[in-house]
């Protein structure tokens, strides 16, 4: 199955304490390798995109921005191993040609080194807006000259040969899905917790994942 989350509630978790926000993208980082690895681990899960920067997020102030590259960067170099112990396939979605050069290499390498791994597929929304990837899309269609059908549209959005989301999870109480899948979450499950991200936990995803198999899911069949 495809699980797909939108890690939200960093900021809250470090106001909460009185520690700046950066506290908490450090926290909610080490809250993505521990889901990972257990993503790794667990049979159901085949694909899980994290939504880690969206295309608003540029409105956020610049230290925190430039917090959230660097982490990032830093995050890649030095997990490249969990993706190698764990056999994690690792891919983006999300229009990377904004951020620096340096970044870009570094993510362009760790998708090199991880390119034949097929336990997990790991993939990090980076920049990623849907509105951009669709209009992104669009452009690529009429610019290969393909004829609009829903097929070749499916092959020119940047999850072309990643499935549908089956399971769509969202932290720290908000409802909304803040520019997330739209196209890909159009039969999905949904699942909002209050729990902020940096206190989520292996645990929850299990509950969330037994709550998900309960479910009947029609397709609007009967
Ligand atoms: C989610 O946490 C992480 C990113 C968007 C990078 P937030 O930073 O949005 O945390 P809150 O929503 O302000 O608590
Ligand atoms: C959504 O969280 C984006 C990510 C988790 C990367 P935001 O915190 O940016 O969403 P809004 O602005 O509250 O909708
Ligand atoms: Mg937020």
């Amino acid at each position: 199955m495809h699980v797909a989350i939108i890690m939200d509630g960093n900021g809250r978790w470090a106001q909460k304490q009185n520690k700046p926000r950066i506290e908490g993208h450090k926290k909610g980082a080490d809250v993505v390798k521990q889901i990972t690895t257990y993503a790794a681990n667990h049979p159901d899960i085949q694909y899980l995109t994290l939504y880690a920067f969206s295309t608003e997020n540029w409105k956020r102030p610049k230290m925190e921005v430039e917090f959230l590259m660097k982490l990032l960067d830093n995050w890649l170099k030095k997990e490249l191993e969990t993706y190698i112990k764990n056999e994690v396939k690792f891919d983006v979605i999300g229009d990377i040609s904004k951020f620096s050069p340096k970044l870009q290499k570094r993510i362009q390498t760790t998708k090199e080194k991880t390119k034949h791994f097929t336990k997990l597929t790991q993939i990090l929304a980076l920049n990623y807006g849907s509105q951009d990837e669709i209009l992104r899309a669009i452009k690529k269609l009429c610019r290969l000259g393909l004829e609009v059908s829903e097929e070749n549209f499916v092959q020119c959005l940047d999850t072309a040969n990643i499935p549908d989301v089956d399971l769509l999870i969202r932290t720290s109480g908000e409802v909304r899905v803040s520019n997330f899948l739209l196209w890909q979450i159009a039969y999905a499950e949904m699942h909002f917790t209050s729990t902020l991200w940096p206190d989520f936990t292996p645990e929850e995803l299990e509950d969330i994942i037994n709550q998900y198999k309960k479910r009947e899911r029609r397709f609007g069949g009967i």
